[in-house]
């Protein structure tokens, strides 16, 4: 089976309703017509997912996520937002973006748990993982990526792991302009792989896709896609404008070949 490529736009907390509802038109828009290899896959604010999801009912090019969730269904967790939530509006989850683990204490533990219970119910886990600056200048990049891996490994199931993307997310590059050697980025990808690998098999290593985020530009989205670099990206500020969200899946379609 050939391997899709995906691309994710994080929305963040970066626009209004009216906002988020005038960019998911533009970009619907924009995609009409216009044949697409890539899954697209958009993550808007919570209060915003009944609406977007309704505007993309009758779209398959775009799908739909949720930016996180939390690991327990029901109870007395003031201001969380349960799986049974979001679950009517999403195929998609982000778990452990390296702004929810810094805003909320989310450990590697959580995190897997949260992507089995996601998939649990059917919803497909984008798991974030990446070195902050403090660990790239102290070598430690592999160590950390390794550890995470490791952690998802052990927490999901076969079936699971080949539904969950991983995002690999350095820190640093998130929303800074600083960007990775792509061969550095190849190299983290073949490292996971062998991961997967040592754990499973080749077959499972190269189905699970592998991606790509931090400062993302329609101008290097092509570097870091196809061959054995990723298999899609996370973007965050350029996907809140449509022509850029737009250049940049058409970068990683181009890596991929023809649609
Ligand atoms: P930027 O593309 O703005 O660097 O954000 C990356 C990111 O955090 C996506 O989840």
């Amino acid at each position: 089976m050939k391997k899709r490529p995906i691309v994710v736009g994080n929305w963040k907390m970066e626009l209004s309703h009216k906002a988020e509802l005038e960019l998911i038109r533009a970009l619907k828009n924009m995609l009409k017509g216009v044949p697409i290899k890539s899954e697209v896959v958009v993550c808007p604010s919570y209060p915003s997912l009944p609406a977007i999801a309704e505007a993309l009912k009758k779209n398959s090019k775009i799908a739909v996520g949720a930016q996180n969730v939390f690991l327990e269904e029901k109870g007395a967790y003031t201001g969380q937002v349960s799986v049974l939530d979001i679950k009517p509006f999403v195929n998609w989850s982000l778990v452990g973006h390296s702004e929810v683990r810094a805003a909320a204490g989310v450990t590697d533990d959580i995190v897997v748990k949260t992507a089995a219970m996601l998939r649990g119910h059917n919803i497909n886990p984008i798991v974030c993982i990446g070195e902050s600056e403090e660990e790239r200048r102290s070598e430690q990049t592999v160590t950390k990526i390794r550890t995470q891996v490791a952690s998802l490994i052990e927490g999901l199931d076969r079936t699971s792991l080949v539904q969950t993307v991983i995002a690999y997310e350095p820190i640093w590059a998130i929303g800074s302009g600083q960007t990775p050697d792509p061969d550095d980025v190849a190299q983290i990808v073949l490292l996971i792989r062998r991961q997967l690998t040592d754990r499973y098999d080749q077959e499972l290593a190269e189905r699970v896709r592998i991606i790509y985020g931090g400062s993302v530009t329609p101008e290097n989205a092509g570097h870091y896609v196809g061959g054995p670099n990723a298999d899609g990206l996370l973007i965050g500020g350029a996907s809140l404008h449509p022509q850029k969200f737009m250049e940049i899946i058409q970068a990683v379609d181009s890596a991929f070949g023809e649609a």
